[in-house]
């Protein structure tokens, strides 16, 4: 694993923005595969910017990782709401290029299999991923088996009470995700997992350094080829670099 610390977390975004754009600049109709959380914000200011000084995101395509299930695109805690909040109004992409996982729809596993089609065929050319304190990607939350494809997920009681801070209650945390599967994640051909703040850093040695388990679901990108880590240096604090 290609790993990179970073001394502000203003300088990680920097590098993860230099790494899409690059992509995006190389290839323009690169598909791209998008996180939300706290974590990616500043880099997608980052690619705010780097659009308003004339890069074109017009021929680009977005695969989010996941999405809640019940809330619909108009509800400022969906994922939808968040990526045209914090990315997408922001570039010039056509609205019909950015997907997200539906969670309103009436058939989530007929949703689960319209997601799984699409990006086949259109594979993930970068997929950028933040991490869970309990090592969960996307929604894969640790389990003892994991699933390959695109699923409805059951979301842990610490992954509720972690994301609890942007809801006004814990009763209004969604239960239940769709999310992109661990396989589908893998099959992206190259991973930024970006991760900051000391209460990270157990969980980044656990999944860069510990055995590979589906108990750590972050720990199978170490199975992956090209993975490129990009930690501040109080998320890498237990690693010996
Ligand atoms: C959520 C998202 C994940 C994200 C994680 C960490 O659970 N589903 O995709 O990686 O939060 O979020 P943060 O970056 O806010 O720590």
């Amino acid at each position: 694993m290609n790993i990179k610390v970073f001394d502000t977390k203003q300088e990680l975004d920097a590098y993860a923005a230099d790494l899409l754009c690059a992509k995006v600049a190389a290839k323009p109709n690169a598909v791209l595969g998008l996180a939300t959380g706290s974590t990616p914000i500043g880099i997608y200011k980052e690619l705010a910017a780097r659009h308003r000084a004339g890069l074109s995101f017009q021929q680009v395509t977005t695969y989010n990782l996941d999405e809640y299930v019940g809330l619909d695109a108009a509800n400022d805690q969906s994922y939808a709401y968040y990526m045209r909040d914090q990315l997408f109004s922001l570039l010039d992409i056509p609205a019909d290029q950015t997907h997200l996982p539906q969670g309103m729809a009436e058939d989530l596993d007929l949703e689960c299999e319209r997601y799984d089609t699409m990006l086949q065929a259109q594979p993930v050319d970068i997929q950028l991923l933040g991490l869970g304190h309990n090592g969960h990607i996307g929604f894969n939350e640790p389990d003892a088996k994991l699933s390959g494809g695109t699923h409805v997920v059951k979301l842990k009681e610490e992954t509720r009470e972690a994301n609890a801070r942007f809801f006004s209650s814990m009763d209004e945390v969604p239960r239940y995700a769709i999310t992109m599967g661990v396989g589908s994640i893998l099959k992206a051909d190259t991973i930024i997992l970006a991760a900051c703040g000391a209460d990270k850093s157990s969980i980044v040695e656990q999944a860069l350094t510990g055995p590979i388990t589906t108990e750590i679901p972050a720990s199978l990108l170490q199975t992956h080829p090209r993975v490129i880590v990009l930690l501040d240096r109080e998320a890498a604090q237990r690693l010996t670099l």
